[in-house]
Order: C-alpha cells, then structure tokens, then sequence
C-alpha cells in the first residue's frame, strides 16, 4: 500500500519543524483496483500533542486510512466505546494522566483482537519490549520516518484482518462441533430411548404372560448389577450384564401356559419343555443388536458352577460371567420373596446358603463380591423401583 512517491527519506519530526504536510499524490491504484482492495480501517490517533497527531493523522490520511484523533488515553477509550469495529490504533507512549501502556492494557482487555501500535521514545527499549509483552502489534521510535510509520500500519492491519479471519474461523468450527454434539446427542438419545422401549416391551410381554415377573426381573437386574460393580465391572460390560438378568426368563413366552401357569408339580415331559426356555429366549435376543451380548447370559442363566444346570451343563468358567453372577442374584430373589408355601427369609439367611453353595451351585469369587454388600445396601436394591 506504500506509495513510492510518498517523502520516505523525510521524518515525522522534520515535517513538525518545517511545518510541511505530506504530498498530495495521486493513488497508484486502478478504480478496479480500488474496488476489489479492501477498504482501510480508521486509525484512531492518540497524542497529547496536537501538532504531532495532525501530522500523523496527516501521512495516514494522504494514504488512505480515515483517521480519528483523541488527545488522551480516556478520550480514546470514549471514542472507542460503543465501535463494533475491531481498532486499529495509533498510541505515544508518554502522556499526562493515564499513559500508553495503561491505554494499550484497556483496550486490549476491552477489543482483544485490536491492533496497536506505540510510539516510544529513543532509549526507551524496556517500555517498548513490555508493549509488545502486552500484546501491542508493533512499535515505533519517536518520531517515526513516514515509511516506518506506514509499514507499520499496514502490517498491524494485516495481523488484525489475519487475527478476525481466524477468530471467524474458529467461532464457525465451534458453531458447527456445536451443532454436531447436539445432532449427535439427539440421536444417540433417540437410540437410548429404543433401547430402553424395546427392553420395556420384551418384560412387559413376559409380564403379560407370567405376572410378578417384571417385579422380579427388574430386582434381580439391580442386585446382578450391585454385585458386578463389587467385581469392578462398569461401562458397557455392566449394562449388557444388567439386560441379561433384567431378561433371563424372557424365553417362557414360548412355553405354553398349560405349562408355565400350571398350579401344581410339571411332569417330566412337562419339565423337558419349560427348559427350553434359556434356549428359546438366546433365539429371541440374538438377533436384536444391542441384546446379541445379553443373549449368552440369557442362555446360560439356569447353568451351575459344579456342571449340574442346563441347557448345556457348562462347567466353572465356562459359564458366562453374567450368568455366573445372576445366578446369585436370582436365588437372593426367590428366597427373599414371599412364596404361597413359605415366608421369605431374611437377607443374613439368604447369605448363608448363598455362601453355603459356593463352588457347587456358584462361582465361589462372585459369592466373594456378594458378599461384600451390606443388608442395608440390599434392603436399598429390593425397594428402588
Ligand atoms: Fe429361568
């Protein structure tokens, strides 16, 4: 933008002594130059000293740049106040009152992306180094020679339009990881909300077929999941242990209800037929995506430690570990729970034949775990609806 006809050899201070303005000049420019360059910001000019602001305000005018004027540093910042433009400032360093450096300090605070040049005095490197520190764009020595001060100028524009570009750029990208959370956070609801829809429709449909079940499910769900949190289970592993237990039984909608609400003792073609019932409801689940993990607890939930369950008579580790803790969780259930035939005991009692059991109905760690929860912590896990 520096116009090679402009005096570049003269000082500002020669100017001041000669009293001269500077040149006149024609711009370089071609109108359709003119057009497609960017129109300069108004450089605000402050100096308590009016000759030196005229000249000043003289050279910046000759190129091009509008030019505002305050003679102290509170008159600036009234003039600033209420600009949404971002200001591009011309600033001596030494003033009565309230300095540059205080200026330079509130108005970056106020319009950080302002650019500043200083004006320092000759053999004032520490004022001027400590400008920089403090986030002015550049700084020149009093008085400056006119290419100085118009390279200056420029190049503090530049890094405005540069820092505003980026600041425009960076407040799009965090509009659009905005937008994009909140896109993806609707849609991972919507899949929670299926989820949990589809989980409510497969208990309720067992519901409907075998009252109390839900009841029961949803305890056993709680106490699977209190005692796989005392096995340091969490995350993902936990929620499909917890859709197993909540599940287990969800294979006797397929068991007929001469069958399955049958007051009195099943035969034994009766019993070959209601334990199919782990295998009935693995079918159902695997093919559900979210409930494929959860299927294998649902099939292995009626095995025993020692080898003596079903459908597949798995033996110690090979049952699922899910299914190794239910089965805990579910017998806490059924002796807990009141039967027409016998009232449920106590939670101490339910312990005691739990740890009873250990290594020959269950997975002698996962009694450990069991047994770490107090009878306050399960009394909590039978009541929480
Ligand atoms: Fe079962």
């Amino acid at each position: 933008m520096l116009r090679r006809d402009l005096p570049t050899t003269l000082e500002i201070g020669e100017m001041l002594r000669l009293g001269s303005q500077p040149l006149d000049t024609p711009s370089e420019l071609s109108p359709l130059e003119q057009e497609a360059a960017p129109r300069p910001p108004t450089v605000l000019v402050v100096d308590d000293d009016r000759a030196v602001r005229d000249v000043l305000s003289a050279v910046l005018r000759d190129e091009g740049y509008p030019v505002r004027q305050a003679s102290s540093a509170d008159a600036a910042l009234e003039l600033l106040r209420g600009d949404g433009s971002v200001p591009l400032v011309l600033c001596d360093m030494k003033m009565p009152e309230h300095d540059g450096l205080w200026l330079l300090d509130q108005i970056i605070q106020r319009h950080p992306q302002a650019a500043v040049v200083m004006l320092t005095g000759y053999g004032d490197t520490e004022s001027a180094v400590e400008c920089l520190k403090r986030g002015a764009a550049d700084y020149l020595l009093k008085p400056p020679r006119v290419t100085e001060l118009i390279r200056a100028i420029e190049r503090a524009w530049s890094r405005s339009r540069l820092t505003a570009a980026r600041s425009r750029y960076h407040q799009g990208l965090a509009r659009k990881v905005r937008e994009k959370t909140a896109e993806l956070t609707a849609a991972l609801q919507g899949v929670a909300s299926a989820y949990s829809s589809t989980l409510d429709a497969l208990v309720h449909a067992l519901d409907a077929r075998e009252h109390e079940t839900s009841d029961h499910s949803q305890r056993v769900q709680r106490y699977t999941c209190a005692i796989a949190m005392k096995m340091g289970l969490s995350g993902e592993t936990l929620d499909h242990i917890g859709r197993g237990a909540l599940l287990h039984d969800i294979g006797k909608i397929g068991i007929p209800d001469s069958i399955l609400l049958k007051p009195g003792p099943l035969t034994q073609a009766e019993w070959v037929e209601m334990r199919r019932h782990p295998d009935v409801g693995f079918q159902i689940l695997q093919g559900i995506e979210f409930l494929a993990p959860a299927a294998d607890i649902v099939l292995s939930h009626q095995e025993r430690w020692d080898g003596g369950g079903y459908p597949r008579a798995l033996e110690g580790e090979a049952i699922p570990l899910g299914a190794r803790i239910f089965m805990i969780a579910d017998t806490l259930d059924a002796m807990t729970s009141d039967r027409p035939y016998r009232k449920a005991a106590t939670f101490e009692q339910a312990v005691q034949e739990i740890t009873r059991c250990a290594r020959t109905q269950f997975d002698p760690r996962c009694v450990e775990a069991f047994g770490a929860l107090t009878a306050e912590e399960l009394e909590a896990l039978r009541q929480r609806r």
